[in-house]
């Protein structure tokens, strides 16, 4: 049994497997409580959370991937640091990317995004991932069983963003190799003529696109690349090459782990609560809700750091400038001040589609309508095509005994893996 009053949220294995006792633990002492290891303040309530997304001004989002890890690269002074977190900016984790940016870089790379991520763009995609789902779920289907995580949903999650960038055709099967997403019994993909792949991706993907992108400024084809090849800033000048790069490849590290782990919690519900496959399969209208409560319950984004750029307070605690804060997505989404019985999965409940996994303000995630279409569509078809899914209990043990293995990680909260048993459609 974990003592809640000394437990180290970063490091210790059990609060991984379940956070919530602990959060439920500091949001009882206060919803914006400072945990004794690192003196990172912790924020669980729902408002509270809320308040700091949309406080851009009083909290910096240069630390938002490693909150206390690295250790600030200086000595915060005074009630204004933001000369010194703009000398240092570069010294912070992937400060290249726009999820750490703050206003007005922010707004300009977020501003390339958006010409990539249009309404016409997102339904294209869509409709390649009514595809995409049929062409998985044939891999896996004759054998009446798969372990959900490799076999379907991080082929599915790296797919739909390959698709979404618009790499070409043929590129197609390095990627996923490259990205660590080929079906595990899938052949060995050649195109890489035998390199070690995987080694760093993100690398790998920076190489892959700056050539893309660099191409279509020479000669523009009209496909989605040209298109961001060609993307300028609101004010008319051109971006730099790897200004439009960066944003690209930050979508495969946003939006591959997050929707894995999204598509397997959802499916560990139909899973276990089998009520839930005949109700969806009577009335596919309720899947938005499913997957919204799904998304409540399973925030796969566990926390989100902020760096208190300007002394502030916040639920009428004072926070100096410095100091660094947590902003826990998962427990506001089980805040019982604003969700009534947080821990039951109900998506029924009205207010079902204001939790936060998503966050909110000016960082809110760009990739949501994807995630949130990706997740539709996954239940749908996989209860089209099964007449009834459950967990193999060879793996996850007996009914009443069922066994789960989390990722030991403080940053995202998702199965490490799901084996499930289920029967093809007649
Ligand atoms: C269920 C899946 C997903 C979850 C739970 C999720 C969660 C989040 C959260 C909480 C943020 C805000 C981070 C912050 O404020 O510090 C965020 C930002 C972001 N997400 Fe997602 N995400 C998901 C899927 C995706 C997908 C599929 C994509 C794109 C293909 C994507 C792209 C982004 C980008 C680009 C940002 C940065 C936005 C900015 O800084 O302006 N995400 N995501």
């Amino acid at each position: 049994m974990t003592d809640l009053a000394s437990a180290d949220f970063f490091s210790d294995y059990a609060l991984s497997q379940d956070p919530h006792p602990y959060w439920d633990h500091l949001r009882e002492q206060n919803p914006v409580y400072r945990e004794p290891h690192y003196g990172v303040v912790a924020v669980t309530g729902y408002q509270e959370v809320l308040a700091a997304f949309k406080d851009h001004d009083s909290f910096s989002a240069v630390n938002a991937i490693g909150g206390p890890f690295p250790p600030l690269p200086f000595t915060p002074e005074g009630d204004d640091i933001t000369e010194q977190i703009e000398a240092h900016r570069h010294l912070f984790p992937i400060h290249e990317h726009l999820v750490v940016m703050d206003p007005p870089a922010h707004e300009r790379a977020r501003s390339l995004l958006n010409k990539l991520l249009t309404p016409r763009r997102l339904k294209e995609n869509e409709d390649y991932m009514w595809q995409l789902v049929d062409s998985q779920i044939d891999q896996v289907i004759g054998k009446g069983r798969c372990e959900f995580l490799s076999e379907y949903a991080k082929p599915f999650a790296t797919s739909a963003i390959i698709d979404l960038l618009g790499v070409p055709e043929e590129d197609r099967p390095e990627f996923l190799a490259a990205l660590g997403a080929e079906q595990p019994d899938g052949a060995r993909v050649g195109a890489l003529d035998g390199e070690p792949v995987g080694l760093d991706p993100l690398q790998y993907l920076d190489d892959k696109f700056a050539g893309y992108l660099a191409e279509r400024r020479r000669e523009p084809r009209g496909d989605v690349l040209s298109g961001m090849a060609t993307a300028v800033y609101p004010d008319g000048s051109t971006p730099e090459l790897i200004e439009v790069v960066k944003p690209a490849t930050f979508l495969f590290a946003a939006g591959q782990e997050t929707v894995t782990k999204l598509l397997s919690a959802a499916v560990k519900t139909l899973a276990e609560q089998p009520e839930y496959q005949r109700i969806l399969r009577a009335h596919p209208d309720r899947i938005p809700t499913f997957i919204e409560e799904s998304l409540r319950m399973n925030a796969p984004t566990k926390v989100d750091f902020r760096l208190v750029r300007k002394t502030t307070t916040l639920g009428g605690v004072h926070l100096k400038a410095g100091t660094i804060v947590m902003l826990c997505l998962g427990a506001a989404n089980r805040d019982p001040r604003k969700f009534e019985d947080p821990h039951e999965f109900r998506p029924e409940r009205k207010n079902v589609r204001e939790h936060i996994a998503f966050g909110r303000g000016i960082h809110t995630c760009a990739g949501a309508p994807l995630a949130r279409v990706e997740g539709q569509i996954t239940v749908r078809r996989w209860l089209d095509r099964t007449d009834e899914i459950h967990l193999d209990e060879s793996v996850h043990g007996p009914a009443g005994q069922h066994h789960f293995a989390y990722d030991p990680t403080f940053l995202l909260r998702g199965l490490s893996q799901l084996n499930i048993e289920f029967t093809a459609a007649t």
